[in-house]
């Protein structure tokens, strides 16, 4: 009998499962009519990135038939009333209004309309006739607006989701609107707009199981009661940037899985409570103020798959805790001052796929059990002080190694078998390093490699250059492997980004200076010891630097690279002529070729469209005119020919090119007077300009100086930021954009230094050392915002005129060397910041200014004036009204502050100087999609930067 029922059973289920059905009633004519409608007032796009399968697509043409078997519908048992409908990722494109039929579907319990277009509407009002909802997903939508009040209505709701992916949707009243869902498992409001404290009332929301209120806004204190949720399992507020608060030391009763707190204010230190939680999976703190000893009872939270801690103020020592973390895949503890050991072992850290450790101050021995990380594929340990012998070969999958600043050496026998697949990203700066590490030679996947800031020395090995088979010999591999390579000629088929700068290198083995590094787009060289002739660029270059090297002979040979962006060849011994290819690089931005031995006239052809932003070509030896073509360089910020052997008219014509910031003629042979009476000058935003050493005439150029409107307006402390020109690096460096400050040298006190940044706010004149005649205009008190004017050495007449004292942030004044006559206005000792005057060697009577910055002159400053009187010049004023009471100085409280230029800046002189100063920020190369907004990696680079301190190589990261 047993077994007889046995064999029956699947008859038995078979016939009930007909029963069931054929017993099931069929949809509601009014329900399946408001499905058809719904689905008719949208279009089908499945072009958006979100479109899965268009459901409603398959809903019958005629909206005949059982609504209740469409897809995406579901219908109760017992009523056939419509009681879900899931449309997510249904391709829908169109506007939901509020008379919608969706609004007469009133079994609806669950609705889920995530994941399509509804093309930045707002969400209509209505949803809260709904009222057995219990699941509404509205999220990543693209609606915006207000979220209407009625949803807070839907008192059944057990999970609410209107989250999105940009801050469109706005909700005045969180309080309110979540005050009477009390029966709410999850909530998701992410980025939803609140602007509001933290709605304390979701405390009281006992069954919430998941709350995520990231990015809405919220300021004010986080309650410590909502870390006591009893069945809280994901809380995440993370990016609320004013939130503050802290993480109670408690009892946790809750089953937390995933808390997410980063990029808020919370602050104070972890309680080793949190040990407690033992089923934490996802712990991210990141970006916060968070600060102290990480508690070593972290060991217990053997569930945890991902800790980032990065970017707060922890300290001390993470030994105690992390080796028994068996289960992280991802840390990042980078940004911090942990110091202390490292865990004795990584052993138990099998599942590492991202470590990174950057930016904190260990300074111990890196355990070797690290280099058995199989899994590895982001390893940062940059910006600390280990020690210790690097060995790769087992980190097969292994795509990032930044050891930035630090005392590491690498195995030293080249493996065999140590090609490194996926290795694309490698960055040793500052490592100490004394020669090339031979693991480069064998990574076909290389991309990106910085070797800059060491003590490489000798010669470029061609296995880094140019492949080819004689130096991977004397790097002792036999021919069999040779085969290995692509070619047995280019090692690093990938690369496209190198960087050897500040370094000791002296040549290229075998002198090759051709190399066949066929992707290689950015290439920097600079500051090191090359005695060669210029090595040809890359063909696909973009960026060539090899600027502050020994180079000599012509530099044809950059005409090979024709889509150069940024060439800076200067501080070099090249001779010759400049190209005229130079000219028809359409994409040239930034050209230094300046502190060479170049010659001959500049004859290059600038085509309309000239890219061209900033010229610097001072201190060779070129002659001739300027070629007028660069007028078409509409770009042009900054123009500086000084110290060269040039023969011109003043270019009035560059007053077309009204982006111009700097234009240094200095030290030339230019000539004549600088404006006639039908010149028109718009040179409205210069800031620097430097005619000084020519052989310019005439009265000075008032309509020119009239022009310059920028130094008509004070630019305030706030604006205090350095003049420079950012431009975008194409191709595969898409992501990075040079940033290029101009870098000059300028006389202080008589001695010329140099500053690898220029303040904005710094605007000077100087038209030394010329045969400027006539008398200096009273205009020159309108450029308000000078801080440095010169007109020494000129055949300057007439008297000083009083309107000089509305220079109120005047730290520089030179009218040494001319005729001119009379008083020094009293007016002049207003000037607070003067920190250097001179007038010396003129023709003035009087006495001489008293109180003020005028206590501070030495007698130098008025030498060889015969009529000149009162201290600091011994002669005493006799005459009557030669003896003036000192000037009422409201001002002197002023006196006191800094100057906006500080020390380095108290006096400055405007001297003519080359170079610029690059830095590239680099996007997300390396980095990866979770925190491509917040992390950056920035690599400033200057040259003739020896010092230590000027030596540096910035990463940084926005905090906060
Ligand atoms: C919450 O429910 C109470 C009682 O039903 C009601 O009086 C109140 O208006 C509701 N609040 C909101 C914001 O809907
Ligand atoms: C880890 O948990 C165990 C048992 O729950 C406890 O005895 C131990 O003290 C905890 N360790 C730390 C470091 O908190
Ligand atoms: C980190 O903590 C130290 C000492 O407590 C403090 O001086 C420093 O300002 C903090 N740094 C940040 C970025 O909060
Ligand atoms: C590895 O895990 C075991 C077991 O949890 C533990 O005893 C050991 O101390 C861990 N190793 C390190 C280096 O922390």
């Amino acid at each position: 009998m047993a077994s007889l029922l046995y064999a029956l059973r699947p008859w038995i289920v078979l016939l009930l499962m007909i029963h069931t059905s054929l017993a099931k009633p069929l949809c509601h004519p009014d329900e399946s009519s408001a499905l058809m409608e719904f689905k008719r007032s949208f279009r089908i796009d499945t072009d958006q990135i979100r479109c899965v399968y268009p459901k409603v697509e398959s809903w019958p043409q005629d909206g005949h038939g059982d609504c209740c078997s469409w897809d995406g519908v579901e219908c109760n048992e017992a009523n056939g009333h419509v009681t879900g409908l899931d449309l997510s990722s249904s391709c829908l494109f169109g506007i939901i209004t509020s008379n919608t039929s969706l609004f007469r579907l009133l079994h609806l319990e669950s609705l889920n309309l995530a994941l399509n277009d509804f093309n930045s509407s707002s969400i209509p009002y209505g949803f809260g006739g709904l009222s057995r909802l219990r699941y509404l997903n509205l999220s990543i939508s693209e609606f915006s607006g207000k979220v209407p009040a009625d949803i807070s209505r839907l008192s059944r709701l057990i999970s609410l989701d209107l989250s999105s992916e940009w801050a469109s949707l706005e909700m005045p009243n969180v309080e309110n609107f979540v005050q009477n869902l009390t029966m709410l498992r999850e909530l998701d409001l992410s980025s939803i707009t609140m602007a509001s404290p933290f709605p304390h009332v979701l405390a009281n929301l006992s069954s919430l199981k998941s709350l995520k209120l990231s990015k809405c806004g919220l300021h004010g204190v986080l309650p410590v009661s909502i870390f006591q949720l009893p069945r809280l399992e994901v809380l995440d507020i993370s990016y609320n940037g004013k939130l503050s608060g802290f993480i109670p030391e408690q009892q946790w009763g809750n089953p937390l899985k995933s808390l997410s707190l980063g990029g808020t204010i919370l602050s104070g230190s972890l309680p080793s409570s949190l040990s407690n939680l033992s089923q934490l999976a996802y712990l991210d703190l990141q970006r916060s103020k968070f600060m102290g000893q990480i508690p070593a009872s972290l060991a217990n939270l053997t569930q945890l798959s991902y800790l980032d801690l990065s970017v707060n103020n922890f300290t001390g020592d993470i030994s105690h805790w992390l080796g028994n973390l068996a289960r992280l895949n991802y840390l990042d503890l980078s940004d911090n001052q942990l110091s202390g050991q490292l865990p004795s072992s990584f052993e138990n850290l099998t599942q590492l796929v991202r470590l990174n450790l950057s930016f904190n101050n260990w300074q111990c021995e890196i355990p070797n059990s690290l280099w058995e990380l199989k899994g590895l594929g982001y390893l940062d340990l940059g910006r600390n002080n280990f020690s210790g012998t690097v060995d790769l070969h087992k980190l097969k999958n292994l795509e990032s190694l930044l050891l930035d600043f630090n005392n590491i050496s690498f195995v030293s026998k080249p493996e065999i078998n140590a090609t490194l697949p996926k290795l694309s990203t490698v960055s040793l700066v500052s490592c100490n390093l004394r020669e090339f590490p031979r693991f480069l030679g064998y990574l076909k996947g290389l991309e990106w490699v910085d070797l800059s800031n060491n003590k490489i020395g000798g010669s470029v090995p061609s296995w880094m250059w140019n492949g080819s088979r004689e130096t991977l010999m004397d790097m002792g591999l036999s021919h069999n492997y040779l085969t290995d390579f692509e070619n047995g000629h280019i090692n690093l088929p990938m690369l496209t980004y190198m960087d050897l700068s500040h370094n000791l290198l002296t040549s290229f083995v075998n002198n090759q200076i051709n190399q066949s590094l066929p992707m290689l787009t950015y290439l920097d060289i600079s500051s090191n010891s090359l005695k060669t002739a210029l090595p040809s660029p890359p063909p696909l270059a973009v960026y060539y630097n090899i600027s502050n090297n020994f180079l000599f002979g012509e530099i044809q040979s950059i005409c090979r690279a024709r889509s150069l962006v940024i060439l800076d060849l200067s501080i070099n011994r090249l001779n010759g002529g400049i190209p005229s290819c130079l000219g028809n690089m359409v994409s040239l931005s930034i050209l230094n070729l300046g502190e060479n031995k170049l010659e001959g006239m500049i004859h290059h052809d600038y085509p309309k469209g000239c890219a061209l932003k900033i010229i610097d070509l001072t201190n060779n030896r070129l002659q001739g005119p300027i070629p007028r073509s660069l007028a078409n360089c509409s770009m042009l910020e900054y123009l500086n020919l000084g110290y060269n052997q040039m023969h011109d008219r003043f270019p009035s014509w560059l007053s077309k090119l009204t982006k111009l910031k700097a234009i240094i003629l200095k030290s030339n042979k230019f000539h004549g007077p600088v404006e006639t009476h039908q010149n028109q000058f718009n040179f409205s935003n210069l800031h620097i300009l430097d005619l000084s050493n020519n052989g310019f005439n005439g009265v000075l150029p008032s309509k020119l100086l009239q022009s310059f409107h920028a130094m008509k307006v004070i630019v305030s402390q706030d604006q205090l930021e350095y003049i420079h020109t950012s431009q975008r690096l194409p191709q595969s460096l898409d992501t990075a954009i040079a940033i290029v400050a101009y870098d000059m040298k300028l006389m202080n006190k008589g001695t010329e230094r140099e500053y690898s940044k220029v303040p904005y706010a710094l605007m000077g004149i100087d038209l030394s050392n010329n045969k400027f005649e006539g008398c200096i205009p009273d205009l020159v008190g309108d450029l308000k915002s000078l801080i440095s004017l010169n007109l020494s050495n000129n055949i300057l007449t007439g008297s000083i005129p009083p309107s000089i004292a509305n220079l109120t942030v005047l730290e520089s004044l030179d009218l040494s060397r001319n005729k001119l006559s009379g008083e020094i206005p009293q007016q002049l000792a207003q000037l607070t910041f003067l920190s250097s005057f001179d007038v010396s060697h003129n023709q003035l009577s009087g006495p001489i200014p008293r109180g003020s910055q005028f206590n501070t002159f030495g007698t130098s400053s008025f030498a060889m004036n015969e009529g000149l009187c009162g201290s600091p010049l011994p002669k005493k004023c006799t005459a009557v009204g030669d003896n003036i009471p000192l000037p009422p100085s409201p001002l002197k409280e002023e006196n006191d502050n800094d100057s906006i230029f500080d020390l380095d800046w108290k006096v400055v002189l405007i001297g003519a100087g080359a170079g610029f100063f690059i830095g590239v920020v680099l996007g997300n190369l390396i980095i990866d999609e979770k925190s491509r907004w917040f992390l950056y990696y920035s690599k400033m680079m200057a040259k003739r930067w020896k010092t230590p301190r000027r030596h540096r190589i910035i990463r940084s990261r926005a905090r906060n």
